[in-house]
């Protein structure tokens, strides 16, 4: 008797260890699902190397969250052509996400994490085709043209992911 009594309490001392194992392992899984949902996009941008509109465009994604490997290729448009961005889709940069997604040009940070949060299933990115003035890195004071972001589609089809009428909307 006195040997299972012994048995017991070891048990007793046992059950609250356990039970602060499993607790630092749930706050731990929590931290790292927190973090994860935070965590920085990198994207791995391709641009020529004296193209100011691009440093300005990176900085602007960097003021956002993200961050950028930047890269100076001989020639863009293998790259570009390489992602399925075509002509009349192509600006001075071309950013492609880890997971493989293709952002082309002064697109606003915020509709790169629309995207990317949620990715329509035909889509291999986004474009903003040319360099619409006044769009991020494109800032020349209080002067705008309205532009689209477009979506662009595997079958090389796009439509409009977003209308940019004015830089209030912009920034919103
Ligand atoms: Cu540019
Ligand atoms: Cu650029």
């Amino acid at each position: 008797m006195p040997f299972i009594l012994k048995r017991l309490s070891y048990l007793f001392l046992l059950i609250p260890l356990i039970g602060l194992v499993a607790c630092s392992d749930a706050s731990k899984t929590s931290l790292n699902g927190a973090s994860s949902s935070e965590s920085t996009v990198t994207l791995d941008v391709y641009k020529s190397r004296s193209c100011g509109c691009c440093s300005k465009w990176i900085d602007h994604i960097k003021q956002d969250g993200f961050s950028a490997n930047l890269h100076h290729p001989a020639d863009l448009n293998a790259v570009k052509n390489k992602y399925g961005i075509l002509p009349q889709y192509q600006s001075c940069h071309t950013a492609v996400s880890s997971t493989g997604y293709v952002f082309e040009g002064h697109i606003p940070s915020r509709f790169i994490k629309q995207f990317l949060e949620s990715p329509p299933e035909d889509a291999i990115g986004l474009s903003v085709p040319g360099m619409p003035l006044g769009s991020p890195g494109m800032e020349m004071g209080d002067r705008f043209s309205p532009y689209h972001v477009m979506l662009v589609k595997k079958d090389g089809t796009t439509e409009v992911y977003a209308n940019v009428a004015s830089l209030e909307e912009q920034h919103q």
